[in-house]
């Protein structure tokens, strides 16, 4: 289905970074090391790559990954792309500072607790989680994501997910987005920002 959708000249995400990612720049710093999961045409792997972090970007769509590598090689950036499923990823123990996890809830909830344990796993003591996706209430609104709620994120849920980290923000608020024609209108959005223990 999304090597489908991907199937077009156009970013159906947009080419530029998730506001999100954008407005906790400063977690990306040069020469750290970073995974970004599910990454889709690339725009938020270049962006770390251009605040100077040594980026890996998965995902199981090739025709994403093509545009990705298009992408990153058009802003002349270096980022490893690998085509896999995140339900079958490698989780390497302490080797990243950084994951990015943008609108990633194509995962049920019993994919979603491996994914989330692996990523506690893969994180290097010290190491920043940034993770951003949809509220509940975004199926009211209709403007992108998932039609299942058991998918979608609250605080709470964030909170026991990641028990332990450091919050250093979390936050729900409803905002216009304009993240291309995949993710556009009034949203009802999450954002976790979280330290894994030292
Ligand atoms: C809503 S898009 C978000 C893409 C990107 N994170 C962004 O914000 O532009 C979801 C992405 O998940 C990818 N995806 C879906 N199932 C996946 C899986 N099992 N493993 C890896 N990636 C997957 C899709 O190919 C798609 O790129």
């Amino acid at each position: 289905m999304w090597n489908d959708r991907y199937n077009t000249p156009a970013y159906v995400f947009g080419t530029e970074p998730a506001d999100f990612l954008v407005a906790h720049a400063d977690h990306l710093r040069p020469g750290i090391k970073g995974l970004a999961v599910a990454d889709g045409e690339g725009r938020n792997s270049v962006f770390m790559a251009q605040r100077g972090v040594e980026t890996l970007a998965m995902d199981m769509s090739a025709n994403a990954l093509a545009k990705a590598k298009a992408l990153a090689e058009a802003r002349g950036v270096d980022v490893t792309h690998v085509e896999a499923s995140i339900t079958d990823w490698d989780w390497a123990p302490a080797a990243f500072d950084l994951v990015v996890a943008v609108f990633i809830q194509f995962l049920s909830p019993p994919a979603r607790d491996a994914v989330f344990a692996g990523m506690v796993k893969t994180l290097n003591p010290g190491g920043v989680l940034m993770l951003h996706g949809y509220r509940p209430e975004q199926l009211d609104f209709g403007t992108g994501g998932p039609r299942v709620v058991e998918n979608l994120y609250t605080e709470a849920l964030l909170r026991e997910s990641f028990r332990g980290f450091e919050i250093l923000a979390l936050e729900s608020y409803d905002r216009e987005i304009d993240e291309g024609v995949g993710h556009s209108g009034m949203s009802a959005l999450i954002d976790l920002v979280a330290r894994k223990p030292g």
